[in-house]
């Protein structure tokens, strides 16, 4: 991998980890960030910050990350409430963004999960800035794959 070519906040040894720390303090208002990966028809959870969580397993078509899958586009839902394919992980959650990871051919291979407890918290800006992490890590996905534990 070309140290030159990544962005600021990778750190090789851990890049998931520290894409999810790096969202994180993107904003006051982002009380869990995770990354899910998409193995078959299912989101495994894989590194987060904030509350643990129930819903370590998605099936594609389930709920917001689900339906992230399901339809190919991202998904900003400004209020949760209003949905009912909705998997609650915290009753104080209001807002919830998700941004697909794609990797160099364009396939889906996992997302970048957002709960807040505040209405309407993904702006333009926020939006944008989480969108860039997800394209850098589909940028570097095959260098993340090979260098993955588990
Ligand atoms: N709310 C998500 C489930 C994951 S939690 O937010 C961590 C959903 O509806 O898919």
């Amino acid at each position: 991998m070309d140290l030159k070519d990544l962005p600021v906040w990778f750190q090789p040894e851990a890049p998931l980890g520290s894409a999810v720390r790096y969202v994180t303090g993107l904003s006051g208002k982002f009380q869990w960030v995770g990354i899910y990966l998409l193995q078959g028809k299912t989101l495994v959870l894989g590194p987060f910050l904030g509350e643990k969580t129930n819903h370590t397993r998605i099936p594609v078509g389930r709920g917001v990350c689900g339906t992230a899958v399901a339809e190919n586009r991202d998904q900003n839902i400004p209020d949760v409430r209003a949905l009912s394919n909705y998997l609650s992980c915290s009753l104080e959650t209001r807002s919830e963004l998700v941004c697909l990871i794609r990797d160099g051919d364009g396939k889906t291979v996992g997302q970048i999960d957002i709960d807040s407890h505040f209405s309407a918290a993904f702006g333009p800006e926020e939006v944008a800035a989480v969108r860039r992490v997800a394209d850098e890590l589909g940028t570097h996905w095959r260098e993340i794959k090979k260098g993955r534990k588990k």
